[in-house]
């Protein structure tokens, strides 16, 4: 029988919890939005999702062989520790030696990001090739990089915190503490914000009706799909601003590490071809470095799509048992 693991991908405005068999196939999820009160509970909170995931699955908790976690921030992989993530309070968190009060079996930790590359190395945009990034757009900007199969990690864990190179010298405060981080202009809270600023700029933008006259409805989805279904101006010029952006860190990636594959994952990525993966495409061949079209890195989407943090974390456990 194939063995079972189970995922976590703790996100920006959710935690997930996923059952993954040894070939990646994900075979049940559950989901609750994050909250706070204590680590304690936070920590319970990740062992329950674990045990409805298991359920989900028909296996009892007793069968999952090893957990994995994916974090947005930065791990300490040998002791179980979140150390620092910049987008929710968590800080010197041993979650590895918590969670195992609840659910006794191995416990796993990578950065979000890095466990998405993993994925769909294994599993997804990039079998079978040599090199792959995935950059992830959600409530932060991440990227994970695998070159010849193995991840690049750096001398701390942390290599490849694609967003918060700086594209805007004194632009936008990132809540790491730099200005004008990459994803400040690329994450879907940067979207939400874009997205705002125009429609304090344009009172007359049919942005106005989508979000019934309140700024506070704005989604990440709201300019795409304004621009989409009205062809409104404003809206289609948020889409460029953003693409735009996009494609600067995307390009800066690839002329760094020349990848087979480059692939865009995160909740951003849903949007229709059309309206964001083209339009990144053609900036990318434009301004990219290296012009013969045989040897130059595919821009695609991530083929696990939003699952590949949650996959990507399951793998780990697999990785770390076999
Ligand atoms: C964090 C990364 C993470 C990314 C996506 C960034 O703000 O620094 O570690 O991978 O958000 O969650």
């Amino acid at each position: 029988m194939s063995k079972k693991y189970v995922g976590i991908d703790i996100g920006g405005t959710s935690l997930k919890a996923g059952v993954v068999d040894e070939t990646g196939t994900l075979l049940s999820a559950a989901k609750t939005p994050l909250q706070f009160t204590t680590p304690e509970a936070f920590v319970e909170t990740l062992a329950g999702l674990s045990r409805q995931a298991a359920e989900a699955a028909g296996i009892g908790a007793e069968e999952i062989c090893a957990v994995g976690m994916g974090v947005p921030g930065e791990v300490d992989t040998e002791h179980g520790t979140i150390l620092y993530t910049c987008n929710i309070p968590l800080a010197d968190l041993p979650v590895g030696a918590l969670f195992r009060r609840y659910l006794d079996v191995p416990v796993y930790l990578e950065n979000d990001a890095n466990c998405a590359a993993l994925a769909e190395y294994w599993a997804g945009a990039g079998k079978g090739c040599h090199s792959l990034i995935v950059v992830t757009l959600g409530t932060g900007v991440g990227a994970g990089i695998v070159l010849g199969g193995k991840l690049l990690r750096g001398i701390n864990g942390t290599a490849g915190e694609a967003g918060h190179m700086v594209v805007e010298p004194d632009g936008v405060p990132c809540t790491c503490g730099r200005r004008g981080c990459w994803e400040q202009y690329a994450s879907a809270n940067a979207l939400k914000r874009i997205t705002r600023e125009a429609m304090e700029r344009c009172p007359d933008s049919a942005l106005w009706v989508h979000c019934a006259g309140k700024l506070e409805q704005i989604s990440g989805r709201s300019a795409f799909q304004v621009a989409r279904e009205c062809g409104d101006e404003t809206a289609q010029a948020v889409c460029r601003s953003y693409v735009r952006y996009l494609a600067l860190g995307v390009v800066n990636l690839i002329n760094l590490f020349q990848p087979d594959v480059l692939c865009i994952g995160g909740g951003v990525s849903n949007e229709a071809d059309e309206a964001l993966l083209h339009p990144l495409q053609r900036i990318v061949q434009q301004e990219r470095f290296g012009h013969d079209p045989r040897r130059t890195a595919k821009v695609v989407k991530a083929e696990l799509g939003n699952d590949a943090g949650l996959i990507g974390a399951a793998l780990l456990g697999r990785m770390e048992t076999k």
